[in-house]
């Protein structure tokens, strides 16, 4: 039969499966054989015309044992009967119109045994961004051995000197860190590990610069968002070209990270590989950013219009170390400065075993009366007095061995046989058992029903899986727990946020262990990193928004690096901005400051949160990366804020801020301020085209300084 069918004839246009996802696309076809064959993939892939037999082209979704044996390939099974190989054959295609785009699923069938593979491809014009996964069923005898099993695999071309950026990967206090290297022939793999909190260890995003070196403005940029809440993987597998100036074939795979253990799949039950995101720009690596800002609104964020509040956190300023009468007091500073919302952290629990260490109390969701008498509503009684909001931290998946829960339940955690390790001395709850999921559902809905005055959570875990393993799974699929526990905790999120839509939700891990496009669905926001020394925080929160815009990023003012507090709060200013200081011991200098940084806030939250980011001079690449500056944009181009760091002890001449994208027509009157004097001061008024093409001055001639600038269009011309 396979041999029938594998008479070239030419290509029709009934046989290419187009997808537009707005500039840029793919075009796949089923050749002569029944194989999905790639045809075009980039800036005008969705309009490529077949010029050969379709055989000739590469496989868009190679399979172990289908092709290509010599490469890693995005799909290995090993099927009921023991064998090895996959060879799909494509059955049909289904369009299915969406609002905002299309969804094209491609099924595939193997052509020897009962196992069905979907290609699903969702586009999303608007934004240009392109949402790619697979879904798996088999019908055979027994379960199916999953062992690699990808959302993308698209072959590309790389240029001798294309470049692979990535972010991360030095574990806690290290998310984001910007490493750009070049794409060499061989394999690289970029995975992530640990389940719960896997982004401390590697972000799931990357950008590959496949023309050569790209800048913020030029050159060609795939960038990439697994939203996968567990471990993933990007794999890069470059083909060495004999002529050293040709470019070189790049397989690239992304997805879930199956790190050699096999998923066992029974017959009938669907599987279905996690999202990957990812746009094509030709146009540098803002057009990228400014994509995934735009998809993130649109298809990821809970309540993307409702602007993020201005909070105050009391962890640093006590941690562990408080009682009602110290909150209160906080609560009122943190009225009396501006904020919207005082944020209780940890510690506020335990009544056997109190939380005054994090040896104790986690599992446990009672106030700890000796800290808190009147438990927690006098709290959000003194913040409703002093007119702001009030929010609660939660790490509902954990437990301290030291708790009423575990001596309950010491079967409900996750481990193996073995003697289970601790971490941050506790145990992460095992999500597959339904009992834990009821519980942590209900930790939440309990605490929110009982204190109607919270309107906010932040929701931590603090701890990696290190000895996987669930008593739910037969002994031959105690692997299937890596994947099995991401979609059981999202189910407890999704309930969560269906249960209290109207609280609001940070997603934490030990800082920014789950930066992922996948759980934020469930949240409004996330905790970017513990790190806040601002040097490095402007590093990170260039990396982050790449792919997540600003009203993501919680940026609090710490007193991390003991730098100046003008500076740790400019820096704060250009992310979901926030306080984490012991704000009764401020001294009135100080006060000020925070004063002055709040009105700020106030002026430019909405152009931070919702407007277009331009980012102007990079602290992360080039030979200067002592300063860096970035500017966010009214949709209507009527106002602008502009923020410049000096980092670092200059190196090189100062860049000028050249400010692109703003109305050339219109004049601009401009204020700056550097938050240690009252008054803005004007500065002179300058148009859009002067503004692009001149830009201002750089005015930072030392180390941990910052400007603003507020720039607003005068009326008419
Ligand atoms: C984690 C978080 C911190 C803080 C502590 C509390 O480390 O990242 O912000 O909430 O837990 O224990």
């Amino acid at each position: 039969m396979e041999a029938a069918r594998s008479k070239a004839r030419p290509a029709t246009d009934a046989d290419l499966i187009r997808v537009d996802a707005g500039g840029w696309g793919l075009t796949w076809a089923a050749d002569g054989n029944g194989r999905l064959r790639q045809i075009g993939l980039g800036p005008v892939g969705h309009l490529a015309e077949p010029t050969l037999d379709l055989r000739w082209y590469p496989e868009a979704f190679p399979t172990w044992g289908g092709g290509d044996q010599f490469r890693p390939a995005p799909l290995r099974v090993t099927h009921a009967d023991g064998t090895l190989t996959t060879r799909l054959i494509v059955d049909d295609v289904v369009r299915i119109p969406q609002d905002d785009g299309e969804h094209v699923v491609v099924r595939c069938r193997d052509a020897l045994l009962a196992l069905v593979v979907e290609h699903h491809v969702r586009a999303h014009p608007s934004s240009g961004v392109l949402e790619q996964w697979v879904e798996l069923e088999h019908d055979q005898a027994g379960p199916v051995l999953l062992s690699d099993y990808d959302s993308i695999a698209p072959l590309l071309l790389a240029a001798p000197n294309a470049e692979l950026c990535q972010f991360g990967g030095g574990g806690w206090a290290d998310e984001w860190a910007w490493t750009t290297e070049p794409l060499t022939p061989g394999t690289k793999v970029l995975a992530s590990l640990g389940g719960v909190q896997p982004h401390l260890q590697r972000s799931p995003c990357a950008l590959l610069s496949l023309a050569g070196p790209s800048t913020e403005h030029d050159g060609e940029v795939i960038g990439l968002s697994i939203a996968w809440g567990g471990n993933t993987r990007i794999g890069l597998d470059v083909r060495h070209a004999p002529d050293p100036a040709a470019p070189r074939e790049l397989r690239l795979r992304a997805g879930a990270n199956a790190d050699g253990a096999e998923y066992v799949l029974d017959p009938g039950v669907r599987f279905v590989t996690p999202t990957v995101a990812w746009t094509w720009s030709t146009v540098g690596r803002g057009e990228v950013a400014h994509r995934f800002h735009e998809w993130t609104r649109a298809r990821v964020l809970r309540d993307p219009q409702r602007l993020r509040p201005l909070v105050v956190n009391n962890w640093e300023a006590t941690f562990f170390d408080f009682d009602e009468a110290r909150i209160i007091g906080l609560i009122d500073r943190a009225a009396d400065l501006g904020a919207d919302l005082f944020l209780l952290d940890d510690g506020w629990f335990g009544t056997t075993h109190p939380r005054d260490a994090d040896d104790a109390g986690l599992g446990d969701w009672d106030p700890d009366p000796a800290k808190l008498p009147g438990g927690v509503s006098p709290l959000t009684a003194a913040a409703a007095a002093a007119g702001i909001r009030f929010g609660l931290w939660v790490e509902p998946e954990m437990v301290n061995p030291r708790s009423d829960l575990f001596t309950a339940h010491p079967d409900w955690i996750v481990r193996d046989r073995r003697e289970p390790g601790e971490y941050r001395n506790q145990h992460y709850l095992d999500p597959l058992r339904p009992e834990v999921r009821d519980f942590e559902v209900d930790v939440v809905d309990r605490t929110l029903d009982a204190y109607p005055g919270i309107s906010y959570l932040k929701w931590d875990a603090n701890r990696p899986v290190t000895e996987p393993g669930s008593a739910t799974l037969p002994a031959d699929r105690q692997a299937n727990v890596w994947v099995d526990q991401v979609h059981a905790t999202w189910d407890v999120m999704a309930a969560v946020a269906e249960h209290n839509p109207d609280t609001e939700l940070m997603l934490c891990a030990s800082g920014g262990g789950r930066n992922d496009h996948g759980t934020l669905r469930h949240f409004h926001e996330f905790w970017t990193s513990d790190n806040t020394d601002p040097v490095t925080r402007v590093r990170m929160q260039w990396a982050c928004s790449q792919f997540f815009p600003a009203a993501v990023m919680a940026a609090h003012v710490t007193r991390w690096g003991a730098q100046p507090l003008e500076f740790s709060s400019a820096v704060a200013l250009s992310g979901r901005f926030g306080f984490d200081l012991d704000l009764a011991s401020l001294t009135d200098d100080e006060v000020a400051i925070c004063r002055r940084a709040v009105a700020l806030a106030r002026r430019t939250q909405d152009l931070v949160q919702q407007g277009r980011l331009v980012r102007l001079v990079s602290p992360v690449e080039g030979a200067d990366r002592s300063r860096a500056a970035t500017a966010y944009v009214a949709p209507d181009r009527s106002r602008v804020v502009v923020f410049a760091y000096q980092l670092e002890q200059p190196t090189g001449s100062p860049p000028r801020l050249q400010l692109p994208g703003l109305d050339p027509d219109r004049t601009y009157q401009i204020a700056s301020t550097d938050l240690t004097a009252d008054e803005r001061q004007p500065e002179p008024d300058a148009t859009g085209s002067q503004l692009s093409a001149e830009g201002m001055a750089w005015p930072l001639p030392s180390p941990r300084t910052a400007r603003i600038w507020e720039l607003e269009a005068l009326p008419g011309r």
